[in-house]
């Protein structure tokens, strides 16, 4: 890698002295889909795909970012003193907008700076190239600039602030969380109520997490997720006229179901449902894994694939039908949609002795009944961003 990333950046920039190596994951996350902005629990990992980035540090005002993911932009030019998102520079308002979330805090950079990255995160799939690109950027300013004031969660909460004020999706901590703590073989297991979190590392022994591309995405995504948030909102003010919570991640299904009456709206009462069950399920699922119970783990996938497709309403025909693929081949022991939806990824967990079959067998029905292949990653979980 630092070989591909050097020789580019020497010939975009003349040499490649002095620069320096990082790299940031992608992730997936097992279940607690859609909790995040709602004061519940997620259970997601690091990945040992990424973006990697060689960068140094600048005498001038200037910052160069080239993506050789996308070598047809060419090199985005732009100036710490003219911190605003433009159309033009598509891709690298994700770093840009990092920069700015740094002036935001009072830390401006005393100067520019060249970045040049490649990743091997599969693009618009939901495994998080933006986020893993934002907690990139952070990890870069604070080791080039010598900031030592911010911790990785910092730079998770500064990589999601960008992208809520900068870049205009209103997401949740999750994403940019795990990039920024993963852990090699563990997963995060993150209550977002205060951000306490365990690692609980994940022994599926005779068994792998293989993510399955369906290459869709639907448009609209970003409203979709912003109207789901909204509508999660709604409901909660409706419970709070007649419950003392701060949010739907403080209830269980027995005090959901009492007082679920007081939404008189039946979306957002479906809505706050799936937020309120699948929160449960997470914690369920936590527990299951710390008794190497896999097998109730991969139920509670299932169960929640049936959540976010009936009552959340954020999965598609294409992720359902590879879902419901892998449910149908003995070997899986759960399968679900993971990330916000509609389109992306699914993710299952299938024993080894059947992987091939599944990926046949689902790679196979899928051509056929939605015309186009899907992807098959069997993959490992990795550790947070860090320098090389
Ligand atoms: C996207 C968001 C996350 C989270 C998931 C759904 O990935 O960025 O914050 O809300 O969707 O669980």
């Amino acid at each position: 890698m630092r070989k591909k990333l050097t020789a580019k950046f020497k010939e975009l920039f003349g040499s490649a002295e002095g620069t320096k190596l990082y790299f940031s994951p992608g992730r997936v996350n097992l279940i607690g889909e859609h909790t995040d902005y709602n004061g519940g629990h997620v259970f997601p990992c690091a990945l040992t795909l990424g973006t990697y980035a060689l960068a140094r540090k600048r005498e001038d005002r200037l910052m160069h970012f080239y993506s050789m993911n996308l070598d047809n932009f060419g090199i985005v030019e732009a100036s710490v003193d003219d911190l605003a998102n433009k159309a033009e520079y598509g891709w690298a308002n994700y770093p840009l907008g990092i920069v700015w979330a740094f002036a935001q805090r009072g830390i401006r950079l005393k100067s520019g700076f060249d970045m040049v990255i490649w990743g091997n995160i599969p693009n618009g799939s939901g495994l998080s190239s933006s986020a893993s690109l934002e907690v990139l950027t952070g990890l870069i300013l604070t080791d080039l600039f010598g900031i030592d004031t911010l911790s990785m969660t910092d730079l998770a909460l500064i990589g999601q602030y960008s992208e809520n004020h900068f870049n205009g999706c209103n997401c949740g901590i999750m994403d940019q969380f795990t990039v920024a703590m993963g852990k090699k073989g563990h997963a995060i297991f993150l209550d977002t109520s205060n951000l306490s979190f365990q690692y609980a590392p994940v022994e599926l022994e005779d068994a792998k997490i293989i993510i399955t591309n369906s290459k869709v995405k639907h448009s609209l995504v970003d409203s979709k997720y912003n109207e789901r948030r909204q509508e999660c909102a709604d409901a909660l003010a409706a419970l709070q006229e007649e419950l003392d919570i701060h949010s739907l991640g403080d209830l269980d299904m027995d005090i959901f179901n009492k007082f679920k009456e007081a939404i008189h709206d039946p979306v957002q009462v479906q809505r706050a449902r799936h937020a309120v069950s699948e929160n449960q399920r997470t914690i369920e699922a936590v527990r299951a894994l710390k008794d190497g119970d896999i097998s109730s783990f991969g139920k509670l996938m299932n169960q929640s694939h049936i959540s976010l497709r009936d009552d959340y309403e954020v999965s598609c025909p294409e992720v359902d039908t590879l879902v419901e693929l892998a449910w149908a081949i003995p070997g899986v022991i759960g399968s679900r949609i993971t990330g916000g939806g509609f389109g992306g990824c699914s993710v299952s967990i299938v024993k080894n002795d059947a992987i091939d079959t599944f990926i046949d067998t689902v790679g196979k029905a899928y051509k056929e009944k939605v015309g186009h292949e899907a992807d098959f990653y069997t993959v490992e979980i990795g550790d947070g961003a860090h320098k090389l």
